[in-house]
């Protein structure tokens, strides 16, 4: 069995090259992207492995279909990525619907207790020897209220860590289930009452711009913004608007909606040529990581044998229990 594997990372080959052998898959690790341009290295193999970045669009889809791929195994949770209608019937797209809800949350909860307790700034300061607190003030977690959007897996979880700092919880998702602790309400009214909002739900035509031009005037005044779950939840435009106009006191964000061709590489000898991130960065209330809420070494290791336990699926039954499904969308 071989596979392509796009967008290889140092520390995918760690954890994928021991179970690939174990398994007797036959892995061809490319550093570059998936993308119309690249998709002829896959020629010759049976099945396809991308992230969250590499681009499956229609034309990548029929290239691989013509080359008698039948499988894309994502190694990621989201798949908003790959055009899923054009795929239908076509291709099999396969993905890893949980491997560490507790990465995403904590690495939520780490950006904001980061941010409102400027640790980033106390880092920086100390190292210089600079031991004033001067514009270090934060504030209690304790009694405030966050807005969850989003109670799945990453949400619920993020949810009971809100819980064991004493907070208040509002919670808005399509599909409401009974949490304890958590109280359901509409967007609106969310966005209105949260001190602090945390977005983890998936990225759909309906959930784009969830954060945007419009719902900026009702967020609560000096709101903090996390985002943890894709980069296209929310108008970066609006949010450099919110934040320059002080109704957004602080954002979180591990994920950016024009990241594609920057997050995971290092661009800092070039010149950044998008303006609105390089503004962003630059406020000293914004805190960016780079699309690394899931990288801890129990969710690496459960994503490598999800993978490969997912294409042992396919290949031996023609059928795997993580076919993302049109129904999902
Ligand atoms: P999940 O599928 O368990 O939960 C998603 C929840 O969102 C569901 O309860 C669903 O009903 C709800 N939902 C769907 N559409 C909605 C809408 N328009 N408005 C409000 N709620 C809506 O997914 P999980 O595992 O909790 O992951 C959440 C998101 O986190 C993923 O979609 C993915 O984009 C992101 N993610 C980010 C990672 C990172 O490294 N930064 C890693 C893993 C996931």
């Amino acid at each position: 069995m071989k596979i392509a594997f796009f967008d290889t990372k140092p520390y995918d080959l760690t954890y994928f090259e021991p179970m690939a052998e174990e398994a007797g898959i036959e892995f061809s690790f490319y550093e570059t992207k998936l993308n119309e341009r690249t998709v002829s290295l896959a020629r010759g193999c049976d099945g396809v492995c991308a992230f969250v970045n590499d681009t499956v669009n229609a034309a990548v889809i029929d290239a691989l279909v013509d080359m008698g791929i039948r499988i894309l195994a994502l190694r990621c949770a989201g798949f908003n990525n790959v055009d899923m209608r054009h795929a239908k019937g076509k291709l099999t797209v396969v993905r890893v619907p949980a491997y560490s809800p507790y990465a995403v949350a904590e690495h939520a909860m780490a950006l904001l207790l980061t941010s409102i307790r400027r640790i980033h700034k106390a880092y920086i300061r100390t190292r210089d020897y600079n031991f004033s607190l001067n514009n270090m003030v934060g504030f209690d977690l304790h009694g405030k209220t966050v807005g969850i959007v989003g109670t799945g897996k990453i949400g619920r979880v993020f949810a009971d860590i809100c819980k064991g700092f004493g907070m208040k919880i509002l919670a808005y998702d399509k599909y409401p289930s009974a949490l304890d602790g958590v109280t359901y309400v509409t967007l609106d009214r969310l966005l209105r009452e949260s001190d602090i909002i945390s977005l983890h739900c998936p990225l759909t035509e309906e959930s784009r711009h969830l954060i945007g031009h419009e719902t900026l005037p009702i967020l609560k005044k000096g709101v903090v913004i996390i985002n943890t779950s894709r980069g296209g939840l929310i108008n970066a435009e609006a949010l450099l608007e919110g934040i320059k106009s002080r109704r957004i006191g602080a954002a979180c964000l591990d994920v950016y909606e024009e990241e594609g061709d920057l997050f995971y590489e290092d661009n800092s000898g070039h010149i950044l040529e998008d303006d609105v991130l390089a503004r962003l960065i630059s406020m000293p209330n914004v805190i960016v990581t780079s699309h690394q809420a899931f990288l801890t070494s129990d969710a690496l290791y459960n994503i490598a044998e999800t993978t490969v336990g997912n294409l042992m699926a396919f290949f031996e039954t023609g059928k795997c229990e993580n076919e993302v499904l049109l129904s999902h969308l």
